[in-house]
Protein backbone atom coordinates (compact mmCIF):
# COMPACT_ATOMS: atom_id res chain seq x y z
CA UNK A 1 0.00 0.00 0.00
CA UNK A 2 1.21 3.44 -0.81
CA UNK A 3 1.96 6.41 1.81
CA UNK A 4 -1.64 8.38 0.86
CA UNK A 5 -3.34 4.78 1.25
CA UNK A 6 -1.79 4.34 5.01
CA UNK A 7 -2.64 8.27 5.55
CA UNK A 8 -6.07 7.32 4.07
CA UNK A 9 -6.86 4.71 7.02
CA UNK A 10 -4.69 6.60 9.70
CA UNK A 11 -7.34 9.32 9.37
CA UNK A 12 -10.26 6.98 9.05
CA UNK A 13 -9.43 5.64 12.50
CA UNK A 14 -8.71 8.76 14.29
CA UNK A 15 -11.94 10.34 13.07
CA UNK A 16 -13.97 7.24 14.54
CA UNK A 17 -11.93 6.84 17.23
CA UNK A 18 -12.98 10.73 17.82
CA UNK A 19 -16.09 10.17 17.04
CA UNK A 20 -16.94 7.39 19.66
CA UNK A 21 -14.96 9.24 22.12
CA UNK A 22 -17.19 12.52 21.67
CA UNK A 23 -20.71 10.45 21.90
CA UNK A 24 -19.60 8.44 24.79
CA UNK A 25 -18.74 11.90 26.13
CA UNK A 26 -21.96 13.55 25.39
CA UNK A 27 -24.37 10.84 26.82
CA UNK A 28 -22.43 11.40 29.87
CA UNK A 29 -23.22 14.82 30.10
CA UNK A 30 -27.16 14.77 28.71
CA UNK A 31 -29.26 16.39 31.28
CA UNK A 32 -31.71 13.01 31.49
CA UNK A 33 -28.30 11.15 32.21
CA UNK A 34 -27.29 13.36 34.85
CA UNK A 35 -30.77 13.13 36.17
CA UNK A 36 -30.85 9.53 36.30
CA UNK A 37 -27.80 9.45 38.19
CA UNK A 38 -29.29 12.41 40.96
CA UNK A 39 -32.57 10.82 41.01
CA UNK A 40 -30.81 7.25 41.72
CA UNK A 41 -28.64 9.27 44.38
CA UNK A 42 -30.75 11.13 45.78
CA UNK A 43 -34.88 9.69 45.45
CA UNK A 44 -34.52 6.37 44.78
CA UNK A 45 -34.42 5.13 48.04
CA UNK A 46 -37.94 5.89 48.74
CA UNK A 47 -39.76 6.12 45.27
CA UNK A 48 -37.68 2.97 43.52
CA UNK A 49 -34.97 3.06 40.65
CA UNK A 50 -37.88 3.46 38.64
CA UNK A 51 -40.10 6.13 40.46
CA UNK A 52 -42.72 3.41 40.84
CA UNK A 53 -43.44 4.28 43.93
CA UNK A 54 -42.97 1.70 46.97
CA UNK A 55 -45.22 1.05 49.56
CA UNK A 56 -46.30 4.12 51.38
CA UNK A 57 -44.41 6.21 48.65
CA UNK A 58 -46.26 7.31 45.79
CA UNK A 59 -44.88 6.89 41.60
CA UNK A 60 -43.69 9.54 40.12
CA UNK A 61 -44.59 8.36 37.16
CA UNK A 62 -46.54 11.03 35.36
CA UNK A 63 -45.88 13.23 38.00
CA UNK A 64 -44.37 16.56 35.63
CA UNK A 65 -47.58 16.40 34.02
CA UNK A 66 -49.65 17.46 37.53
CA UNK A 67 -46.67 19.76 39.15
CA UNK A 68 -43.80 21.79 37.55
CA UNK A 69 -40.49 21.92 38.42
CA UNK A 70 -40.62 24.95 40.85
CA UNK A 71 -43.40 22.41 43.02
CA UNK A 72 -41.46 18.89 42.50
CA UNK A 73 -38.39 20.85 43.82
CA UNK A 74 -40.36 22.12 47.03
CA UNK A 75 -42.03 19.11 47.60
CA UNK A 76 -38.33 17.15 47.37
CA UNK A 77 -36.59 19.91 49.96
CA UNK A 78 -39.61 19.43 52.14
CA UNK A 79 -39.00 16.06 52.32
CA UNK A 80 -35.36 16.73 52.75
CA UNK A 81 -35.99 18.24 55.64
CA UNK A 82 -38.48 16.71 57.42
CA UNK A 83 -36.60 12.95 57.29
CA UNK A 84 -33.58 12.19 58.45
CA UNK A 85 -32.81 9.95 55.62
CA UNK A 86 -33.31 12.18 52.92
CA UNK A 87 -31.01 15.22 54.64
CA UNK A 88 -28.91 15.05 51.15
CA UNK A 89 -32.02 16.27 48.63
CA UNK A 90 -30.61 19.58 50.75
CA UNK A 91 -27.58 20.12 48.84
CA UNK A 92 -29.21 19.87 45.41
CA UNK A 93 -29.82 23.27 43.26
CA UNK A 94 -32.47 24.10 41.00
CA UNK A 95 -30.12 22.58 38.02
CA UNK A 96 -29.85 19.42 40.07
CA UNK A 97 -33.87 19.88 40.16
CA UNK A 98 -34.00 20.11 36.46
CA UNK A 99 -32.39 17.29 35.41
CA UNK A 100 -34.13 15.48 37.59
CA UNK A 101 -37.19 16.45 36.11
CA UNK A 102 -35.63 15.59 32.87
CA UNK A 103 -35.20 12.48 33.56
CA UNK A 104 -38.58 12.26 35.38
CA UNK A 105 -40.20 13.35 32.06
CA UNK A 106 -38.98 10.43 29.68
CA UNK A 107 -40.73 7.70 32.12
CA UNK A 108 -43.59 6.43 30.94
CA UNK A 109 -46.28 3.08 32.28
C1 LIG B 1 -37.20 9.51 52.64
C2 LIG B 1 -38.03 9.09 51.54
C3 LIG B 1 -38.15 9.97 50.33
C4 LIG B 1 -37.13 10.47 49.54
C5 LIG B 1 -35.64 10.27 49.70
C6 LIG B 1 -37.79 11.23 48.49
N1 LIG B 1 -39.13 11.20 48.62
FE1 LIG B 1 -40.50 12.08 47.42
N2 LIG B 1 -42.00 11.44 48.65
C7 LIG B 1 -41.84 10.65 49.77
C8 LIG B 1 -43.14 10.40 50.39
C9 LIG B 1 -43.38 9.58 51.65
C10 LIG B 1 -44.08 11.09 49.60
C11 LIG B 1 -45.60 11.16 49.82
C12 LIG B 1 -45.96 12.04 50.94
C13 LIG B 1 -46.03 13.44 50.54
O1 LIG B 1 -46.52 13.75 49.43
O2 LIG B 1 -45.58 14.29 51.32
C14 LIG B 1 -43.32 11.74 48.52
C15 LIG B 1 -43.90 12.52 47.54
C16 LIG B 1 -43.22 13.14 46.52
C17 LIG B 1 -43.82 13.97 45.50
C18 LIG B 1 -45.29 14.31 45.37
C19 LIG B 1 -45.94 13.29 44.47
C20 LIG B 1 -47.40 13.54 44.29
O3 LIG B 1 -47.95 12.80 43.45
O4 LIG B 1 -47.99 14.40 44.94
C21 LIG B 1 -42.83 14.38 44.67
C22 LIG B 1 -42.97 15.28 43.43
C23 LIG B 1 -41.60 13.81 45.18
N3 LIG B 1 -41.86 13.07 46.29
C24 LIG B 1 -40.37 13.99 44.58
C25 LIG B 1 -39.17 13.51 45.11
C26 LIG B 1 -37.88 13.74 44.50
C27 LIG B 1 -37.65 14.49 43.18
C28 LIG B 1 -36.97 13.17 45.32
C29 LIG B 1 -35.46 13.20 45.19
C30 LIG B 1 -34.84 14.50 45.02
C31 LIG B 1 -37.70 12.57 46.44
N4 LIG B 1 -39.03 12.79 46.27
C32 LIG B 1 -37.10 11.88 47.47
C33 LIG B 1 -40.65 10.14 50.25
C34 LIG B 1 -39.41 10.44 49.75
Amino acid sequence: MNIQGRRLIGTTISVVVLFLGLSAFSAEERPTARGKELFRDHCAKCHGLEARGKGMVPSLIGVTERMSTKAIAAHARMIGERMCCAASIKKLSDENFSDIVEYLETLHE
